[in-house]
Parts: structure tokens; C-alpha cells; sequence
């Protein structure tokens, strides 16, 4: 199932080549959710999902509480006449200024399917600023937030910096990291990259966690761009690599392969994985016996 937002970097289009390498376990955790792709397509008996997105956790906990009812009320404001430059911005403001948390939610919904490329961005006083995306008829994604409310029956969703909720995995779990992407032409010391505030650093300190929570027999799989320095990061971990057709400038144009990386880290001989997060219906996983 298609996640219900539009994402960047969401994984629905590599989400069997990532439930192939997900090993079974009785929860998986998700430190860096986005969109949900992998929550949505892996079949685990219950899921922990973080993002340091407070907008995005507060959507989710009232499409997990409300349902139904949310979706209705997010549908109110799929209108014609929501659809055009002036109405755009007068929400977008209601958005940010607004201390309703429910219609926040239902908002954030607006903006992903109103915005240009539904991309999710903020001004440095943590204001949504992306600019009105001028689609003839925006789609209200009815069915994928049913069966989005549906699964998250068996999650819990927190707002955490992704060594907070690292910190929460105990052995049983599995842990699926898809960290913002390292630029494709960085090199193994590459310094200046920072985007949405993730540069190296914070990409040096991810490998450090999986490493630290394999050494506990905890499996995490880890996402990203397949370059010299994931490479050098990951160099502890089993590695797959392959491409995945992409747009690579911003404009679209220049349309390409990108490698991409999926790197396991897991205690030095454990088995390999039996395709314990697959796509529901096809290999499911199940609790570890
Ligand atoms: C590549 S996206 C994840 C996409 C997701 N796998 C999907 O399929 O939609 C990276 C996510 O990491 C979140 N993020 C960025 N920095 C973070 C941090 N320090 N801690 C937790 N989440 C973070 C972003 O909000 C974004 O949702």
C-alpha cells in the first residue's frame, strides 16, 4: 500500500529489495518514519515509529485515534475552492498559527497534497513556507489513511531524535534506520553536506548506534546512498547495493539511476535474514520462537 502523504526519499519503490534484508523480530522500530512505506508493506507484530517531525507524529496520532472521523474532517478541506494560490496561503497560515492540534493535523494533510512537489519544508522559525504547487485536482487519499489507521492499531508513534528512540530498542527488535540521504558525490571525508541539519556528524553517530545495538544482538538495517563514505561508515556492516530510478536534479529533468545502499548490522554470526519484513501477504514475519 502507497503511503498517504508524499515523502521525500520515501521508500514504497524499494520496498521489496528492503523487507528481503529485514530480519524477523517482534517489533520493528523505525527511527526515521517519513512517510511509513516500510510501516505499511512489512507485516511485524507490532512497531514503534519516530521522526523528529513533531507535525507529522501529531498527524499520525489522530489519524491512529480518530480514523474515520479525522479522515472525514481532513476531506472537508479538499474543495475547489481550497484549490487556488490565495486560498493556499491564508492556510498555510492558519497552519502555522493555530494552536488547534487537531486541525494542525488535518492541515498538514492539505499542505503535502496542495504544496509544490509535496515537498515538506520550514523557514529557520519552524514555519511551513513551501509554496502553493498549482495541481488541477489534488488527491484525497481516502483509502491509503484507512489502511494507514488500520495497521497503526499495533504502533506507537513518538516524536524523538533518533538517538532517543534507539535508545528504546531492547533484543527482539529490529530496527529499520532511513536517515536523510548523504549527497551522492560525497567522498569518505566529506564535511560541509548538512541538509535538514544532518551532516556527517549526525550520519558518523547513526553507524556508531547500529553498531552498538548489533554488538546487543539487535539487527538494524540501515538506508542510504551508496558512496565512498557510507562505504567507510557502514564498513562493519553486510552491504547491497543496486539502482534505483530517480529524478536527481531538482527540476526533474535530469532523470537517472542512483545507487543505494542497504546495510545490515548484526552481531557477528547471526544468520542471514529470512525475509522476515516482506510485504504483507507474501513472507510475513513473525515473532522470533
Ligand atoms: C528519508 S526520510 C524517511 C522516509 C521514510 N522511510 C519513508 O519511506 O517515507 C528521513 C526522515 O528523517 C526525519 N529526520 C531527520 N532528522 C532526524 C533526526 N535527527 N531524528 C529523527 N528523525 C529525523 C525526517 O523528518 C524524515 O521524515
Amino acid at each position: 500500500m502507497k503511503p498517504f502523504l508524499k515523502w521525500a526519499g520515501n521508500k514504497y519503490q524499494i520496498i521489496n529489495r528492503i523487507g528481503e534484508q529485514l530480519p524477523p523480530g517482534k517489533r520493528l522500530i523505525e527511527p526515521f518514519a517519513g512517510s511509513g512505506a516500510v510501516f505499511l508493506n512489512t507485516d511485524y507484530p507490532s512497531y514503534l515509529l519516530c521522526d523528529n517531525n513533531q507535525d507529522l507524529i501529531n498527524l499520525y496520532r489522530y489519524l491512529q485515534k480518530d480514523g474515520p472521523r479525522f479522515i472525514e474532517y481532513c476531506k472537508t478541506y479538499f474543495v475547489p475552492e481550497n484549490n487556488n494560490r490565495e486560498r493556499y496561503y491564508e492556510l498555510r497560515q492558519e497552519f502555522n498559527m493555530t494552536e488547534n492540534r487537531r486541525k494542525k493535523a488535518a492541515l498538514f494533510v492539505y499542505l503535502n497534497r496542495h504544496c509544490y512537489n509535496g515537498l515538506c519544508r520550514y523557514n529557520s522559525s519552524g514555519w511551513f513556507n513551501t509554496p502553493f504547487g498549482r495541481y488541477r485536482k489534488p488527491y484525497f487519499p481516502e483509502r491509503e489513511m484507512l489502511f494507514f489507521w488500520k495497521k497503526a492499531q499495533r504502533a506507537v508513534f513518538l516524536c524523538l531524535d533518533f538517538r532517543e528512540s534507539m535508545a528504546m530498542a531492547e533484543p527482539g527488535d529490529v530496527v529499520y534506520c532511513d536517515p536523510p540521504y548523504v549527497p551522492l558525490s560525497c567522498t569518505a571525508n566529506f564535511t560541509s553536506y548538512s541538509s535538514e541539519g544532518f551532516g556527517p556528524d549526525e550520519q558518523r553517530d547513526l553507524a556508531r548506534e547500529a553498531e552498538r545495538l548489533a554488538a546487543r544482538g539487535i539487527p538494524v538495517l540501515l538506508s542510504n546512498h551508496d558512496t565512498e563514505f557510507t562505504r567507510t561508515v557502514y564498513a562493519s556492516a553486510q552491504i547491497v547495493s543496486f539502482g534505483v530510478q530517480r529524478s536527481i536534479s531538482c527540476d526533474g529533468r535530469n532523470r537517472g539511476k542512483a545507487a543505494e545502499i542497504l546495510a545490515l548490522f548484526k552481531a557477528a554470526g547471526a544468520g542471514l535474514p529470512q525475509a522476515g519484513g516482506c510485504p504483507e501477504g507474501e513472507s510475513p514475519a513473525k515473532a522470533i520462537s
